[in-house]
């Protein structure tokens, strides 16, 4: 069975509170519970931290065992060297998320440290860029 890892960054805790009308009214955990139904055939497994160090951790811990990563920065995208050099270290390819068009808005969130690393970007769809990026991995 393919294993695929979500890892969420900094705030996206907040899902469903946190600036509804850029990030929507739902959680990610309720989000989640919709998602897993759509892939019976593949372990699907969340991280969401708010600590750079801790997303660092989790990729070292998993990302050379695992199908595919699907990464929502969160700020991070934006700052992390050390998240772009750990995408860099491992194996597992990566597909990159933003909820919202990083491109309409504040012009210090058009730059990713993370795209050269990750085999795509799947930006302002809503949620709904997670099933996709998942799609992707799993035909790889
Ligand atoms: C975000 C976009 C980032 O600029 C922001 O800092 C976030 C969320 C998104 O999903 O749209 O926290 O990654």
């Amino acid at each position: 069975m393919k294993q695929i890892l979500i890892i969420n960054g900094p705030n996206l805790n907040l899902l469903g509170k946190r600036e509804p009308t850029i990030y929507g009214n739902r959680s990610f955990e309720e989000y989640l519970e919709t998602l897993k139904p759509l892939f019976p055939d593949l372990q699907l497994r969340y991280f969401q931290s708010n600590h750079e160090g801790a997303l660092l951790d989790k990729i070292h811990e998993v990302g050379f065992n695992i199908d595919g990563i699907v990464i929502n920065a969160g700020a991070y995208t934006h700052t992390s060297v050390a998240l772009a050099d750990a995408l860099s270290a491992v194996t597992a390819p990566a597909v990159e998320v933003h909820i919202s068009n990083v491109h309409s808005r504040e012009a210090f969130r058009h730059h990713s440290y993370l795209t050269p690393k990750c085999k795509g970007v799947i930006a302002g769809l809503g949620l709904q860029g997670y099933e996709l990026a998942i799609r992707y991995l799993m035909a790889l």
